[in-house]
């Protein structure tokens, strides 16, 4: 299959993948970029979710061929580049929303895509952003009182940027 080119987390990949190739694999198994988690393979859980064009997807249903000239963030992609966390990934630590840590990475993107979209979402709005995302180990309550602190201090910034 021809090479295809996307930009991930802000750098541009080319990269040639067999036809079948799902992103999720392309993610993954070509670039090694690992924290993008499989679960069910299925678009069931959506532990692989990433944001595509700023749009929450769960990558496992997204064929690598339907990404060509796409804008990809992944859970690599949220840090600052001087390390510092985003406040979805402080606010997920501090609220005790991690346990075994295999949905985080999913939940952190559909958490980032819904904030991106509406910065001050109810608790209803979370649960419903964070509804194909399923967690085993939390009981979710952490989870949603995460996203709703992390919009908190993402407000709170924005405000002071605007003096
Ligand atoms: S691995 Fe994609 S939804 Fe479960
Ligand atoms: S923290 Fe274990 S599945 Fe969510």
């Amino acid at each position: 299959m021809p090479g295809l080119k996307l930009t991930i987390n802000g750098r541009v990949y080319q990269v040639d993948v067999s036809a079948d190739t799902t992103l999720l694999e392309l993610l993954r198994d070509y670039l090694g970029l690992t924290g993008t988690k499989e679960g069910c393979g299925k678009g069931e859980c959506g532990a692989c979710t990433v944001i595509m064009d700023g749009l929450a997807v769960d990558s496992c249903l997204i064929p690598a061929a339907k990404a060509d000239g796409a804008e990809i963030l992944t859970i690599e992609g949220l840090a600052s580049p001087d390390g510092r966390l985003h406040p979805l990934q402080e606010s997920f630590i501090s609220e005790g929303a991690v346990q075994c840590g295999f949905c985080t990475p999913g939940m952190i993107m559909s958490a980032k895509a819904l904030l991106d979209q509406n910065p001050y979402p109810t608790r209803e709005e979370i649960k419903v952003a964070l509804s194909g995302n399923l967690c085993r180990c939390t009981g979710y309550a952490k989870i949603i009182t995460a996203v709703e602190k992390a919009a908190a201090v993402m407000g709170t910034e924005a405000d002071k940027e605007q003096g």
